[in-house]
């Protein structure tokens, strides 16, 4: 049965992707966007004249009340909470939404090894509540993949820590992953959206462009050529393996959770490599060249 797709219910909309989903999708004109959060968090920085409803996510009479004529969801609940997207799924059931996009925008899940990596455990989860659901309700879902986020990981200096003059590779650091913008990730969010029929319970693949380590060490010599990286080899099995003694340990940090994210995001094994299969030309992404690249390092090392 074909739809339409006009109201759209925006969670997590003030973190880091949903500053840059949510005006996005305003400014496309081809929505109406309300936005859920919890009592007492900041509303600033959402675009103006916004809809806001506030929610209390243990209750489910209040999920549903903001769901209210909405056609679709789309979470950008900060990971930690993520099992907190149950509650929204079957308030979205309860209150007749179509399509319910949870808070994903990474990995490959859909790769064996990536789904058994720990710390997707919850977005794991998550998908195998929607498939289930799905398949008795007239809730649809679309599952949003698009490897690291290129300016994100860049910022973080995750993926090569430029502050460092001694920053570490995984192995050769020559092997392929795919990265996108969060820009990228918002305008392939309004895609789906304008597509429901063809993006219905299936994942969609996005990604900028392939890139490596050691291509962005280069990139980066070029913008800056008056600093010095000298790269160190340190072996994906290794760090994981320190990671998870720290997991066994009870410690969940980020210096647990890091290696597991670079082994989804780069080990050739995790399904991190998207040519061939993106959906870009469906969701009206074009992808970036290397002097994109190029001037976002530019700015992020001045
Ligand atoms: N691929 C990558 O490289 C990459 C990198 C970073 C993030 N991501 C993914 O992108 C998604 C969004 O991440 P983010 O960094 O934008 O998230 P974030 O900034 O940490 O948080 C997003 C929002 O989650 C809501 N939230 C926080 N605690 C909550 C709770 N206990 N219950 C319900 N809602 C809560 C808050 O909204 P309110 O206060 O308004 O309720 C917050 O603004 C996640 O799935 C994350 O894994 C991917």
């Amino acid at each position: 049965m074909s739809y339409t797709i006009k109201n759209v219910a925006i969670a997590g909309a003030g973190g880091n992707l949903g500053k840059i989903v949510t005006p996005t999708f305003v400014s496309s004109g081809k929505f109406n966007v309300r936005v859920l959060t919890r009592q007492g968090s900041s509303t600033a920085g959402l675009p103006e004249g916004v809809e806001v409803v506030e929610v209390d996510y243990s209750s489910p009479e209040s999920l549903q009340f903001a769901l209210a004529g909405q056609d679709a969801v789309i979470s950008l609940i900060t990971t930690p909470a993520a099992m907190t997207q149950l509650s929204l799924i079957d308030a979205a059931i309860a209150a007749g939404v179509r399509r319910f996009i949870p808070s994903e925008f990474g990995s490959n899940l859909a790769n064996p090894k990536t789904r058994a990596n720990p710390v997707f455990k919850h977005k794991v989860a998550t998908e195998d509540y929607l498939i289930e659901k799905a398949q008795s309700t007239t809730l649809t879902y679309t599952f949003f993949y698009n490897n690291a986020f290129l300016d994100w990981a860049l910022r973080a200096n995750f993926i090569v820590d430029f502050a460092s003059p001694r920053p570490q590779v995984l192995d050769s650091g020559d092997t392929p992953f795919s990265a996108t913008t969060m820009q990228s990730v918002a305008d392939g969010l309004v895609g789906v959206l304008l597509h429901p029929a063809e993006t219905a319970n299936r994942a969609v693949y996005v990604h900028d462009l392939v890139t490596s380590q050691n291509r962005l060490l280069a990139l980066a010599r070029e913008a800056r050529p008056d600093r010095h990286w000298e790269p160190e080899s340190v072996a994906l099995d290794d760090l994981v393996a320190v990671a998870e003694k720290r997991m066994a340990q009870g410690i969940f940090d980020f210096e647990t959770i890091g290696p597991f994210l670079k082994r989804a995001i780069a080990d050739p094994e995790c399904g991190g490599v998207f040519t061939g299969k993106t959906d870009n030309e469906l969701l009206g992404l074009k992808g970036k060249t290397d002097e994109f690249v190029l001037e976002l390092l530019k700015d992020h090392l001045k």
